[in-house]
């Protein structure tokens, strides 16, 4: 008798705890919208696909979207929100410089709501456009699970110490990584989505001038001025270098071949590889672009969950760029 209820109890326990952990980890899953919006992932996957044959660059914009989302406290749709009477827009940091392509995330978000209104999340979005963005630009397939929730906040304060400056050094920028659970090879790895885009000259001349930094490429510092020859450009400049002027739209590892030449762009792109504990992982991805992938991959997938909100937590936008109003 006592045993039987000894068992019994121990079934209850275990019955509550599996309840509660369901719960915990039970955020996330595959496929989620599977039974509120069975065409959910296809329309996402339909409007990347139009709006890269339409314009480019807004595939190279849906990876960088995924970082200052996801990075800045939760993969939660923050970034999307404009400014309004009691919003700063996160979008409007220094840190966000030169993100573009907003307006297409409205594209996107309204072929959803045709189909199921207020289903899909903001945030969902983000990481489900990232995922085919990276396709479109030649990179590997990275199996995103869904059901994030949209914040009704910005975490504008909250930017600066999230998202590094391009000229940080290699231990801030690792122990950044770290805070999300992403390890030195996943930090080497993401980077690498450096391999696509552009940089503005503000974020270049500091390399540049009163004299070029002696240790880029000699010939690529030179090129590197020609696009940028005045040390204080206006903010509002347009004028930039793409990032890798061989394969400037594909996710590859040309990024690490072009830093053991001593091109990388940005400060933090050129440590990886004068840093002795990143420089390993440089060597490994330069010789190996499916190593490179790979590693890629698993760490876009782990930003990609960085603390979301689920369940009954934030809301389902219906505007991407406005919480909701009831
Ligand atoms: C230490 C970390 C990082 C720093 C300091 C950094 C900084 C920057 C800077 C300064 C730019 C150029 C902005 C401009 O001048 O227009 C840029 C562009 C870009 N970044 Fe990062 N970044 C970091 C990590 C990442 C990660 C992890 C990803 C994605 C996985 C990413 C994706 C991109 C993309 C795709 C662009 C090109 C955007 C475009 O052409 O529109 N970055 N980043
Ligand atoms: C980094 O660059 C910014 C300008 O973009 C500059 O104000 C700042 O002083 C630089 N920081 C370091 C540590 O060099
Ligand atoms: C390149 O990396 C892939 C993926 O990790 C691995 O299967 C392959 O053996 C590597 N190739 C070489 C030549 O090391």
């Amino acid at each position: 008798m006592a045993f039987r209820r000894g068992l019994a109890t121990l079934l209850l326990v275990s019955f509550l705890f599996g309840f509660l952990s369901s719960f915990e980890e039970g955020d996330l899953s595959l496929n989620y919208y599977s039974e509120s919006c069975p065409r959910a992932e296809d329309i996402v996957k339909e409007e990347v696909a139009k709006l890269y044959h339409k314009h480019g660059n807004t595939a190279v914009s849906w990876v960088r979207n995924l970082f200052h989302d996801c990075m800045v406290k939760s993969c939660d749709a923050s970034l999307l929100l404009k400014t309004t009477n009691s919003i700063i827009s996160e979008q409007t940091s220094q840190r966000s410089f030169g993100m573009r392509n907003f307006k297409y995330i409205t594209t996107i978000k309204d072929a959803l709501e045709r189909e199921c209104p207020k289903t899909v999340s903001c945030a969902d979005i983000v990481a489900l456009s990232a995922r085919e963005g990276v396709l479109w630009l030649g990179g590997p397939y990275i199996p995103m699970k869904t059901g994030r929730r949209d914040s009704k906040e910005s975490h504008v304060d909250m930017v600066e110490n999230s998202i590094p400056n391009h000229n940080e050094s290699i231990s801030l920028v690792l122990s950044r990584f770290q805070s999300v659970g992403i390890d030195t090879e996943g930090t080497v790895a993401l980077l690498g989505a450096h391999s696509v885009g552009r940089v503005h000259c503000v974020n270049l001349v500091g390399r540049l001038y009163p004299t070029i930094d002696p240790t880029i490429d000699p010939a690529c510092g030179e090129y590197l001025r020609g696009r940028c020859p005045t040390p204080n450009p206006d903010p509002n400049e347009v004028s930039y270098s793409r990032n890798d002027r061989e394969t400037p739209m594909v996710i590859d590892n040309m990024y690490y071949q072009n830093l053991l030449k001593n091109r990388g762009l940005l400060l933090v792109d050129q440590q990886l590889t004068s840093d002795p504990t990143t420089s390993p992982f440089v060597e490994l991805m330069a010789a190996n672009n499916s190593y490179f992938h790979e590693r890629f991959a698993s760490a876009l997938l782990l930003l990609s969950e960085n603390n979301p909100l689920t369940i009954d937590q934030g809301e389902i936008r219906k505007d991407c760029r406005f919480v909701n109003a009831d």
